[in-house]
């Protein structure tokens, strides 16, 4: 993942949103087709039962008030007449009712095998319904059954053939299995079927216009929340570190980050930032003014004076020192002291064990030495060693040395 790591905010941030995006546009294409799939699905069924009890609530109805009626018009046997009733009522509908049952008067209403197979189960359990979207020619269909159970009234026709009407014994003989039929038992079924086909149109249609919606809002959202991180992390973050970048090209301790006042966790960052630049920057001020301060100071000296480290490097000397030693300042600044004089490494040997002691203010001495000049020449000088500083406990000492021969 180290590819990762190595990308720049802005597309990793992008990067992140777009798979994001991705995942949840897929999501919700499978969420919303699976519900819209469902939803159709529901009407199907629907539709389905409300054909079914109406058929069933006619036949029924049929069955309570007919009388000899049908001797003279078969129109007016019960099935006949909810068929017919239901046929007007779905015309120009997209669904075909039938009436069927396995021990049918009517060729017509001779079950298919899926009706068969419903019929079957309907008679062996108490399960009055049923539906499924089956495939029929390569296109889906709905099919709903609703079983059809005998009640007293049928009998009439649908019991024994001696207690038939004329009109029945005449066209079914006593071997018709559409006889002998009990109290409770399926006599027939209500089978819808509706072709799914417009339905299914239906779903793509809303589906694209769901995804449309949904994808254009969370567009926006990618949209807004990439403005909202370039205005608010990236582009103070960027500039902060171009600020960073000039100060450690250009030395110049005045320079700070542009930001707007605000209080976020990036303005504070931004704001700690520059006022650590403004604290730098004082100091800065104040030890360039007491180095000059010192220097001045040291200046105003009769003597030579070298203020050095624990290993000899000179880091502050005086006109004085440096015509002494016959050097420039720029010369001078970074030598070791001890190389100067004759026994130097002495000198050395003595700073080092007050060093080791930690006694380093305790030193304060003075003795003779013989200094080397830059052309060899030696010259016998009083030096007296004192403690500078001890800032950070990193001591410094002060060489005072006044030309022996003099004094
Ligand atoms: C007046 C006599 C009569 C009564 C009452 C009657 N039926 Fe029928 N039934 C018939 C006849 C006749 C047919 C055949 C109709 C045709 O040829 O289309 C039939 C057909 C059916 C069918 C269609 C299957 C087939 O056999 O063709 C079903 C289902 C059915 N009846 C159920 C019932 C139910 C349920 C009742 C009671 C609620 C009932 N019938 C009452 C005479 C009757």
């Amino acid at each position: 993942m180290t590819w990762f790591a190595d990308l720049k905010l802005n597309t990793k941030f992008n990067l992140i949103l777009s798979s994001l995006l991705i995942c949840l546009f897929l999501l919700t294409a499978f969420l919303t087709y699976r519900d819209q799939r469902q939803l159709v699905l529901d009407i199907a069924l629907e539709q389905g039962r409300n054909v079914a009890r109406q058929i069933i609530v006619t036949t029924d109805y049929m069955s309570d008030v007919v009388r000899d009626e049908p001797e003279n018009n078969f129109a007016l046997v019960p099935q006949v007449v909810a068929t017919q009733v239901a046929k007007r009522i779905s015309e120009g509908n997209r669904y075909f009712v039938r009436q069927v049952s396995l021990t049918y008067r009517n060729p017509d209403n001779r079950p298919d095998a899926y009706e068969v197979e419903q019929l079957k189960a309907f008679s062996a359990t108490s399960e009055g319904e049923s539906y499924q979207v089956i495939k029929e020619n390569g296109a889906g269909v709905f099919r709903y059954m609703q079983s059809m159970l005998a009640e007293k009234s049928c009998l009439k026709c649908h019991g024994s053939y001696e207690s038939a009407p004329f009109f029945i014994q005449q066209r079914f003989p006593p071997d018709h299995p559409s006889y002998n039929y009990k109290v409770g038992q399926v006599l027939g079924a209500v089978s819808v079927s509706r072709p799914m086909a417009d339905l299914y149109r239906e779903v793509g249609t809303n589906l694209r216009r769901e995804l449309f919606y949904r994808v254009g809002t969370l567009a926006l959202v990618f949209v807004v929340m990439g403005i909202l991180i370039r205005r608010f992390m990236i582009n103070p973050i960027q500039s902060a570190s171009a600020t960073i970048h000039r100060v450690t090209t250009t030395g110049n301790l005045g320079e700070r980050i542009p930001a707007k006042a605000s209080r976020d966790e990036v303005g504070q960052l931004i704001n700690g930032f520059n006022e650590m630049m403004a604290e730098l920057e004082r100091t800065t001020l104040q030890r360039q003014e007491s180095e000059s301060r010192y220097q001045r100071l040291i200046e105003t000296s009769q003597s030579a004076i070298v203020t050095f480290l624990e290993n000899g490097k000179i880091v502050i000397s005086n006109q004085l020192a440096e015509s002494l030693l016959g050097l420039s300042r720029h010369e001078l600044l970074g030598e070791t002291l001890f190389d100067y004089f004759e026994n130097g490494q002495d000198l050395k040997q003595r700073i080092a064990d007050y060093c080791r002691d930690g006694k380093w203010h305790e030193i304060s001495e003075t003795s003779r030495q013989r200094l080397l000049q830059k052309d060899g020449q030696p010259i016998d000088v009083e030096v007296t060693l004192v403690l500078a500083s001890n800032l950070d406990h990193v001591p410094m000492f002060t060489a005072i040395i006044k030309d022996a021969g003099i004094s």
